[in-house]
């Protein structure tokens, strides 16, 4: 059985109000239409189609190199002519599931078990019962239960509109019955659109098998028609995974203060203050700790590591037992090794640092190697941009740097060697010696304060 998939994502997004297309919109990081291509794919389809419009051509851009097929359509004349736009390139499939585009968490499993639910009936329907069921399609069932259409909230009766179990949009059908109902169906009706759901009156009348299966969770389902519901998308979303690392086994402080734009790897005994922020893909080892307001990304921190209040650490490195914080900024492509201590007010760029160094105050370092337990005085800056390029600092094992010290790259300093504090060092500093760099301190003995006149 060849599985087709469609995904609608032709649609305007009036209420978002935007700009952007709809389906571009992140949730959780990501676009809305990447949540719902990520779970298509998951399913392993012998073919992806989206059916875009509006935007079209951002919206491709956003998802370049992803195996599906872009159908345009070019106008929005409604989701039975959104679907038949895929015919031809969904024609010698068995089966073809549609997915939409603004309901971004519809889960793989969720699908699956619609997949096998409906593997012996013509069409398989995915639908919930909604405490509060208005502006979605209503399921109309006959008194032995069996599924005769559904109706949408425009054209619906009161006694209709009572009805709470709801089409979530989502359905899977076989597909030489499929492409026949939709050349049949019309457009008839409150919006003067063709409705996709006009096909299941249609294989009501037939007497075909119709399933049904429900989600998991109402939130599965849910649409994004505007940021409202989008912010509270995201909240669940949050939420499920602060339960999920509970359940792991990691400490979260408040579980309602913490979000995750990516995914989040972690070893045992893990904690995280609030309002931290995971981005990409961030990996924590055993018993590391993240102090309150830090935004992570795209790193590795190395187990036993103390991460402190206020800092923010991308595409970095960590090693083990480093201490990092309050107020540190550690940017892409740096690498600090076990034991480091990074303070408060330090940024370091593109560096990488020793085992045992400390950088404990307001620093700069950029494009520079540090070697093992070298210690880097307060307000310490590596010059390494002259305006035009950068160049490197390397300063070798044990040295230490006075407080202050300008080291203007390319500069060297070597192993176990002593810059004075106030220096400006423009050229390797030998290794094991004393360097100073600065004007000599002199006192004047016969000079006087000047007074105030009376
Ligand atoms: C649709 C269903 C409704 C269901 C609800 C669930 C129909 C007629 N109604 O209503 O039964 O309860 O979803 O969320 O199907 N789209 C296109 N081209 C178009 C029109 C829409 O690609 O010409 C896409 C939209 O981008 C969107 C999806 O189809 O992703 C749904 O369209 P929308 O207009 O939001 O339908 P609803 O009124 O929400
Ligand atoms: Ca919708």
């Amino acid at each position: 059985m060849k599985l087709g998939i469609a995904i609608l994502a032709a649609g305007r997004g009036t209420r978002m109000n935007s700009c952007r297309p709809k389906v571009l919109h992140p949730l959780a990081g990501k676009p809305l239409l990447g949540h719902v291509l990520d779970t298509a794919q998951a399913l392993a389809p012998a073919r992806i189609c989206v059916i875009y419009g509006h935007h079209g051509a951002q919206v491709r851009k956003a998802f370049e190199g992803r195996p599906c097929n872009w159908i345009l359509q070019e106008q929005q004349q409604g989701t039975g002519h959104a679907l038949l736009q895929a015919k031809e390139a969904l024609a010698e499939l068995d089966r073809v599931l549609v997915l939409f585009g603004d309901v971004p968490l519809i889960r793989t499993d969720t699908l699956s078990r619609l997949l096998t639910e409906a593997a012996d009936a013509d069409l398989g329907l995915l639908t919930v019962q909604l405490e509060d069921p208005t502006g979605y399609g209503r399921i109309l069932r006959d008194e032995a239960g069996r599924v005769r259409g559904i109706v949408e909230q425009g054209d619906a009766d009161a006694r209709e509109l009572a009805i709470r179990e709801v089409n979530t949009g989502i359905l899977v059908a076989r597909g030489a019955k499929l492409w026949n109902w939709l050349n049949r169906i019309g457009q008839d009706n409150a919006q003067g659109e063709y409705y996709l759901t006009d096909i299941v009156a249609l294989a009501a009348a037939e007497g075909v098998s119709i399933a049904t299966t429900q989600p998991r969770v109402p939130e599965e389902v849910l649409g994004v028609n505007d940021r409202l519901q989008l912010a509270k998308l995201e909240r669940w979303f949050q939420y499920q995974q602060a339960e999920a690392l509970l359940r792991q086994g990691v400490s979260l402080l408040d579980p309602h203060r913490i979000d995750i734009r990516g995914v989040l790897r972690v070893g045992r005994d893990v904690t995280l203050d609030i309002n931290c922020l995971i981005e990409g893909e961030v990996q924590l080892g055993d018993g590391v700790s993240v102090g309150p307001n830090c935004c992570l990304k795209n790193c590795i921190i190395g187990a036993h590591t103390e991460i402190l209040a206020h800092s923010v650490i991308e595409g970095a490195r960590i090693g083990e037992s480093v201490r990092i914080g309050p107020f540190a900024r550690i940017r892409p492509q740096t690498v600090l090794s076990d034991r480091v201590r990074v303070g408060n007010f330090v940024e370091v760029k593109q560096s990488h640092i020793g085992r045992e160094s400390k950088l404990n105050h307001l620093s700069y370092v950029g494009d520079t190697r540090i070697g093992n337990a070298v210690n880097l005085g307060a307000g310490t800056i590596t010059c390494n941009y002259d305006g035009v390029q950068k160049h490197r600092t390397e300063i070798g094992d044990r040295a230490f740097i006075g407080s202050n010290t300008a080291l203007v790259a390319p500069v060297q300093i070597g192993e176990d060697a002593t810059i004075g504090a106030g220096s400006v060092i423009v050229r390797a500093a030998p290794p094991g010696k004393l360097t100073l760099a600065r004007s000599r301190q002199r006192t004047i003995d016969h000079w006087t304060r000047p007074k105030k006149k009376s």
